[in-house]
């Protein structure tokens, strides 16, 4: 496995491996999980070489987030990627990435004023910014994400349509504990009796779920059954509770089509997200 530290040396590295055939890159800021290794195998399926980018991106973060402690260990991260496979990982710093202090930005517009976006302001454009920039510098054909940070998906979705980045955009559905929390690198944060009650978090989702399976059809009641759920856990304290329309995350009405159902909890230090998507006959 290649380690490149350069935007040069990853260049040139993808430049032969594209001999080989089609290259694809999944984009993440390390301290790896089962979820990012799902992802590596994803790219695997449809790319005979697999590129990993591990880079904090400090312009996603706000200035009261957790930029300096987010959890990092590349030697581990190192031998997961080897372990799973990967071809080459590319880990630049701060100075490789961002030599000058960016004078342009790739501005999210209304995609990034709900859920996540009304708490994390700039949150977006720093992370659709950076995978731009990540898109130019390794020209993968394909990337693969997440679902569990499902806004960030449909906002690289869309940015991939409207800049035309010459690329396919997959999807991996989120990997859960056996009791059901997401996986996410911020779980670290949690002690015992918080990891216990971050599982409220599906719970609201799965309870959310089941009301509509039974014919409940209006938003706020599904978003009133969300919120109480997570109210009810003295542990967590409440972001946000919300359904939208997929993909572009706009306003519902009634409850038909693609839907998203996406919450979010703090659980001391941790800042948790989590979703579900439904498809809704009309
Ligand atoms: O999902 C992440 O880990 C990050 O937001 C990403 C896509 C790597 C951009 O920094």
């Amino acid at each position: 496995m290649e380690v490149c530290q350069t935007i040069a040396g990853i260049r040139e590295y993808v430049r032969r491996a594209r001999e080989r055939g089609a290259v694809g890159l999944v984009p993440t800021m390390g301290y790896f999980h089962e979820g990012h290794l799902t992802l590596m195998r994803e790219a695997a399926k449809v790319c005979p070489t697999v590129v990993v980018s591990i880079f904090v991106n400090p312009l996603q973060f706000g200035p009261t987030e957790d930029f300096r402690d987010y959890p990092r260990d590349s030697e581990r991260d190192l031998a997961l990627a080897r372990e799973t496979g990967v071809h080459a990982v590319f880990m630049p710093d701060t100075a490789e990435m961002y030599p000058l202090s960016p004078a342009l930005y790739v501005e999210v517009e209304r995609m990034d004023t709900v859920l996540c976006g009304r708490s994390r302001p700039g949150h977006f454009r720093g992370v659709a910014t950076v995978v731009a920039k990540l898109f130019n510098i390794v020209r993968p054909d394909s990337a693969v994400f997440g679902q569990k940070d499902a806004q960030q998906l449909q906002i690289i979705r869309r940015m991939v349509r409207d800049l035309n980045f010459d690329l396919e955009v997959r999807a991996v559905p989120t990997v859960r504990d056996s009791d059901g929390l997401a996986l996410s690198s911020r779980n670290i944060y949690l002690n015992a009796e918080q990891r216990v009650a971050a599982t409220v978090l599906f719970r609201s989702l799965e309870t959310a779920r089941r009301a509509i399976q039974s014919g409940e059809r209006s938003r706020p009641a599904i978003e009133k059954i969300m919120v109480e759920t997570i109210s009810a856990e003295p542990l967590a304290e409440l972001d946000y509770a919300s359904v939208y329309r997929l993909p572009d995350l706009e306003p519902v009405d009634s409850l038909d089509g693609e839907l998203i159902l996406a919450v979010a909890a703090r659980f001391g230090k941790a800042r948790l997200i989590d979703n579900i998507t439904m498809r809704i006959p009309g």
